[in-house]
């Protein structure tokens, strides 16, 4: 048996893959597991499966007006809510299977001091610019307001309640300043313009190296390509990276009482600050341990950066955090890639959070298994358009494709090797293999391969497509092969047959892993892997398994689920459509 050829190895030594920081504000839903997580982390698995040296960084962001005002609400402190919310993200990713090698908070003291030293370094080099502007503050909060918390007319519609940074009823995009009779939109109490001074970013600058680095990557998805097209067609403007906030990193300037930074100029510095802390961990867990090794990954021409965002998050990490990087003294490597996902609908609705239509992590985490939300999402991922989440999609990815086409398989071809063949893998060999067996694995090789060459480009379904073939081709083999007839007729044609299935099995073990990690992991030792399946398992899931070596007692990978078991889920958002 030939083994797939190797995609072309490529020539960075190791890679740092970052899906956005999630917001501490409420709970993960799907929409947030499609955009940024998931295909994220099964691209890092597939990375580690290949061997790969790969380091995943995540952290919760925990700054900005809507955290202040959440906590107000419930009477806690910003800290309080952003330390609860932290540690219930985390559980629910790790219940669903994430598998970050950080996962930090940006309140963090070295989140602190890693965003206020890159501030400093940009400032004292003269590369921000200060401009004084009027804006509304508000005399009952004592506090400058940000755009979407005045409300007011609109004046091009002349609805009453247009927010100041847009109309929801004319959809335009509006200056507060433009507002006819704004108001504090929290309890509206009346607002005075005072003038304040900030820091700004100005993006001209960079420009041309921005453009240069989209011209360097030819590759790149094309919703990101055309946002940013956009974007330097008109110009870039000046960004402000400072606010009038009581919450956020502080300005690490004399006279700058009341100053902290844009939640878009500090949070994606929060990547470098959560490699920092994972680099500092290291030391004691592993004698190489160095606090300084975060530069490798950040500053070594051979790392390769891929930051993996939702569409909405594509101007902060395909523009401004480059321009950043671009900014500072020392050489940060520029992304190699942005990843960008649309959005998922919910049974063919914009999910809405506000109004609780969305399916949260922790919910659904409490009735059902990661696994099959994983594998459904993957099948469904919004890669180049938008796509819908139903419930009884999901019910039919498990019972038919999950269920059905793979688990079933696996489960036959374990129970009968238990049954018939004392348990071990039966005599079997290339030399012996009829045209059929031959065409079976060629088949399943080819899908292998391709599912490879679609990941190494970031696409996940198309991946999982291929995945999901090679488990029909062994299917069909199994029952054209008919292992179960040839052991009444022919005991060494049916341990020939078992043979190449438990090499398919294998195969689909290495597609599956970095889906259904839970699942497969099982598969993987019930096979007798040796290897790690995470560091390297690639390399020992493609030779073939010699007959003789025993099994693993299986049990039932993707148990079947009922239509009563989504019936009450269907029924809530149901429920929400109808009000
Ligand atoms: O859109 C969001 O959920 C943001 N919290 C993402 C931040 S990504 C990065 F810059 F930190
Ligand atoms: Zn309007």
């Amino acid at each position: 048996m030939t083994a797939p050829n190797d995609a072309p190895r490529r020539r960075h030594a190791r890679t740092l893959v970052t899906s956005a920081l999630p917001y501490a504000n409420g709970e993960i839903h799907l929409g947030h597991l499609a955009g940024a997580y998931l295909p994220a982390d099964i691209y890092v698995r597939y990375l580690r499966l290949r061997g790969e040296d790969v380091l995943y960084i995540c952290g919760s962001d925990e700054y900005g007006v809507p955290i202040t005002l959440t906590a107000e609400r419930e009477g806690i402190t910003p800290k309080e809510l952003v330390d609860r919310n932290h540690a219930s993200i985390k559980k629910s990713f790790a219940g669903f299977g994430m598998s970050f090698d950080n996962f930090s908070q940006t309140s963090r003291e070295i989140h602190t001091e890693t965003s206020q030293t890159f501030f400093k370094d940009l400032h004292d080099r003269d590369l921000f610019r200060q401009k004084t502007t009027e804006q509304f503050f508000s005399p009952s909060q004592d506090r400058f307001l940000a755009d979407r918390y005045i409300e007011g007319t609109c004046p091009k519609c002349r609805s009453e309640n247009a927010r100041g940074d847009q109309c929801e009823s004319c959809g335009s995009s509006l200056d507060p300043t433009e507002l006819i009779d704004p108001v504090n939109a929290q309890d509206g109490s009346p607002l005075e313009l005072r003038e304040t001074t900030h820091w700004f970013l100005p993006l001209g600058d960079w420009q041309k190296q921005l453009e240069a680095m989209f011209d360097a990557h030819p590759e790149w998805k094309d919703n990101v390509q055309q946002y940013c097209r956009g974007w330097f067609k008109d110009g870039l403007e000046d960004r402000a990276v400072t606010r009038d906030l009581g919450w956020g990193v502080p300005v690490p300037l004399p006279d700058h009482e009341g100053k902290v930074f844009y939640v878009w100029f500090e949070a994606p510095i929060g990547y470098i600050s959560s490699t920092r802390e994972w680099a500092a961990a290291q030391i004691g867990q592993d004698d190489q341990g160095d606090p300084d090794s975060w530069r490798t990954w950040w500053q070594s021409p051979d790392t390769r950066l891929i930051h993996f965002i939702g569409k909405d998050n594509v101007f902060f990490h395909a523009v401004m955090f480059p321009a950043m990087l671009m900014a500072h003294s020392e050489d940060y490597v520029l992304p190699e890639n942005v990843p960008a996902n649309e959005f998922l609908n919910l049974e063919g609705q914009k999910l809405s959070t506000s109004r609780g239509f969305a399916v949260w992590l922790p919910d659904y985490l409490e009735k059902f298994k990661a696994d099959p939300l994983r594998y459904t999402l993957a099948r469904n991922l919004p890669e180049t358009r938008d796509m819908n989440f139903t419930w009884e999609g999901f019910l039919a990815r498990n019972n038919n494709e999950l269920g059905n086409n793979f688990g079933n398989l696996i489960n036959r071809v374990f129970t009968f090797i238990h049954k018939y063949f004392e348990g071990t893998v039966p005599a079997w060999s290339e030399a012996d293999s009829t045209d059929l067996d031959r065409a079976a694995l060629a088949e399943v090789e080819k899908e292998l391969e391709n599912w490879a060459a679609h990941l190494e480009r970031f696409e996940v379904k198309a991946a999982m497509e291929a995945a999901f073939r090679a488990g029909q081709a062994g299917n069909r083999y199994f029952d054209e092969s008919a292992p179960f007839k040839s052991r009444k007729t022919d005991l060494e044609r049916c341990a020939q047959s078992l043979g190449v299935i438990i090499q398919i099995l294998r195969m689909l073990a290495v597609m599956l892993a970095p889906v259904t990690p839970f699942a497969m992991e099982k598969l993987w030792s019930w096979l007798g892997m040796e290897s790690d399946l995470w560091r390297g398992g690639w390399d020992e899931g493609r030779r073939p398994i010699p007959g003789g070596r025993p099994l693993g007692k299986p049990e039932i990978l993707f148990p079947r689920l009922e239509e009563e078991q989504i019936r009450e889920e269907i029924d809530r958002l149901q429920a929400l459509l109808g009000d």
